[in-house]
């Protein structure tokens, strides 16, 4: 059934004691198929486990920020399926991230990262944490006299990539650990794709038919990653003060136009919401169930309806079946 397997990273490189160095093969040893498929790496990075320990290395590494206070890790944190629990995150020097730390797990599969859906790669994507002012607050010329100067780093860029450490070496192995992140264990996945009917309450079976049947949640969070990755306006605010989207490109039809966030393990990834406005789910279904606020962007599916107390929570017994233990 469990299609993720462990891989024997080298000793030397072994790091952090949280045992998250889970990788899912398209070698899997069990009839289990995955019902995300395979990993697509980039022509140029392909995954292999050196690299991925490597990457693990630079994701706990605080020395990737400038006064060495602050990891990826500290703000995706693997028990928090890679959240960290605050609205806003903490960065360097007491600074605050600007938006809400998203979950890592199934990275891999998002043909568009960040709120605003622009960064294509995760290779691209790893060095804009290291540069923002408020997260890591590192120049990368620096960044990289620093890492150059740790034996342990120029002896495995020259072993798994035979070149000097640079940002290519950077960027790849951060890039290939998260791709490893994979959370396809959930008991949904258990019950729905693999037939077990045990796996999930009969309250959290009543939540899905809300959720995909009743509802119109599966327009935008389909199963099997419960995103379609687009963006869309959900009508959070009459006025945005964070205008997503519109940030890239000025278009004023993108106001307001933020990522479909996936709902895996949204049990843990509390606060919700690109800033983090929401605390619980309940309030969230709140939110969809009044239709939203008045917003010319709104997506049209965005529609009140209303839930008996049983119903609303079926529904969050269903969204809390979407958890994946293996990462706790
Ligand atoms: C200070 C907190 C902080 C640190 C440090 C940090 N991140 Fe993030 N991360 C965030 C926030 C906040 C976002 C959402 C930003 C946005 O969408 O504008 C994010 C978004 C991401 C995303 C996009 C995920 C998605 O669903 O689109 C990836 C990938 C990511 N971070 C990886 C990393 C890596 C790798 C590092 C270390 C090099 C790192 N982060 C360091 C807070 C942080
Ligand atoms: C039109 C597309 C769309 C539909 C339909 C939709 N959502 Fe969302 N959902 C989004 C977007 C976009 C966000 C993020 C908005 C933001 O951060 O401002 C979101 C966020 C969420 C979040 C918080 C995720 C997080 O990590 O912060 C939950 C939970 C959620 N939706 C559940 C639902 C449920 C339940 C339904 C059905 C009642 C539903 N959604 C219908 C687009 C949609």
């Amino acid at each position: 059934m469990i299609s993720i397997r462990k891989i024997n990273f080298p000793k030397l490189l072994i790091f952090s004691i949280v045992s998250l160095s889970l990788i899912k093969c398209s070698v899997s040893k069990s009839d289990f198929v995955s019902p995300l498929g395979d990993i697509k790496s980039p022509k140029d990075n392909p995954l292999d486990t050196a690299k991925i320990a490597l990457g693990k290395e630079f994701f706990f590494d605080k020395r990737l920020s400038l006064d060495e206070s602050i990891s990826c890790a500290v703000c995706h944190k693997p028990g928090l399926a890679f959240t960290d629990g605050l609205k806003f995150s903490d960065g360097i020097l007491g600074r605050k991230s600007g938006r809400n730390s998203p979950t890592l797990l199934n990275a891999a599969f998002l043909p568009k990262l960040m709120f605003d859906g622009e960064i294509p790669t995760l290779e691209m994507q790893s060095i804009v944490p290291i540069q923002d002012h408020n997260e890591m607050g590192m120049d990368i010329k620096e960044l990289l006299v620093r890492l150059k100067a740790v034996p342990e780093y120029q002896a495995a860029a020259k072993r798994i990539f035979n070149r000097e450490m640079d940002v290519w070496v950077l960027s790849r192995s951060l890039a290939a650990y998260q791709r490893s992140l994979i959370s396809d264990n959930s008991p949904f996945d258990k019950f729905y794709y693999g037939k077990k009917k045990m796996a999930m309450s009969a309250s959290a079976k009543r939540g899905w038919t809300i959720f995909s049947e009743k509802l119109y949640c599966t327009k935008c969070h389909p199963a099997p990653y419960f995103t379609t990755s687009r963006v869309e306006n959900i009508g959070l605010y009459e006025i945005y003060p964070d205008n997503g989207r519109f940030r890239i490109n000025n278009d004023s039809t993108e106001m307001g136009k933020f990522k479909v966030p996936t709902l895996r393990n949204i049990q843990i990834t509390n606060p919700y919401m690109h800033d983090g406005s929401y605390e619980s789910l309940s309030d969230v279904i709140d939110h969809y169930a009044s239709g939203g606020k008045n917003h010319k962007n709104k997506s049209s599916i965005i529609q009140p309806f209303t839930l008996t107390k049983k119903e609303k929570n079926d529904l969050i017994e269903f969204l809390y079946s979407l958890t994946d233990m293996s990462f706790m």
